[in-house]
């Protein structure tokens, strides 16, 4: 099964993913952690796009469908691929569709999750996560149970994104609507589209989810 769990930042796409790669054995495809794992490693691709994403705008379609085209082969035995993050453009939406095919391959679901944008400023304001295994918290709807431990690995390395001040979200929430919004009326035409209410507590929206994929 491959599917894309799209929505605005904040929507929580990275959350929902976990939660499906926990239950089904499903690899999570995220440019965005894809990204940053090449910022922190210092690599020359990384150096280019950290400006750009501290300021909230997209990296350029080549890089990212670049990225996701040599994950897509490391990701051949698993049960299936979360794309979390990506699409985000018209152009990358067309790509993905040209690689999974090449590879014998379809999109089974894209799963929106639908918020409003007021919600979308308290969620990524008081996000953060571990900076060892990933584990995503929030400073009001999920702390970790011990101050500053990761529930997950234990690490005390938690960290909060250089992107998530009001400001650079501003610019991602622009993006989205400018760029990534019309995503939507392109999987609702080619029949993929489901709808999930992302504002509901954490456990609904996976319920959500497995309803939309078991339709
Ligand atoms: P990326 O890392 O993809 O960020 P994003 O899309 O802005 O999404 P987020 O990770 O911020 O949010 P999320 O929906 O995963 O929410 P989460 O689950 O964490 O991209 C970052 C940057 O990389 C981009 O700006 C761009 O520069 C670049 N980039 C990446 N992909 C690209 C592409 N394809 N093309 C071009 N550029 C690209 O949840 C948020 C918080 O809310 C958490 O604290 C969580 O605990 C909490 N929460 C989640 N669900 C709930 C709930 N139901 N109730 C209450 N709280 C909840």
């Amino acid at each position: 099964m491959n599917i894309i769990l799209l929505g605005p930042p904040g929507a929580g796409k990275g959350t929902q993913a976990g939660k499906l790669v926990s239950k089904h054995g499903m690899v999570q495809l995220s440019t965005g952690d894809m990204l940053r794992a090449a910022r922190s490693s210092g690599t020359e691709m990384g150096k280019r796009v950290a400006a750009v994403m501290d300021r909230g705008e997209l990296v350029t379609d080549d890089i990212v469908i670049g990225l996701i085209g040599e994950a897509l082969d490391e990701a051949a035995a698993s049960g299936g691929v979360i794309f979390d993050g990506f699409p985000r453009t018209l152009a990358q939406a067309d790509a993905l569709g040209d690689l999974l095919a090449g590879r014998g391959q379809g999109l089974d679901a894209v799963v929106e999750l639908r918020v409003d944008d007021e919600a979308l400023v308290e969620r990524i304001t008081g996000r953060y996560s571990c900076g060892d295994c990933g584990a995503v918290y929030h400073d009001r709807t999920k702390p970790t149970q011990v101050d500053g431990v990761c529930d997950v690995c234990g690490s005390t390395n938690l960290q909060r994104r250089a992107d998530d001040s009001e400001e650079s979200l501003r610019q991602r929430l622009m993006e989205y609507y400018k760029k990534t919004s019309p995503l939507v009326g392109y999987y609702h035409a080619k029949g993929n589209l489901r709808v999930v209410d992302g504002l509901a507590s954490m456990e609904a929206v996976e319920a959500g989810i497995e309803a939309a994929l078991a339709r």
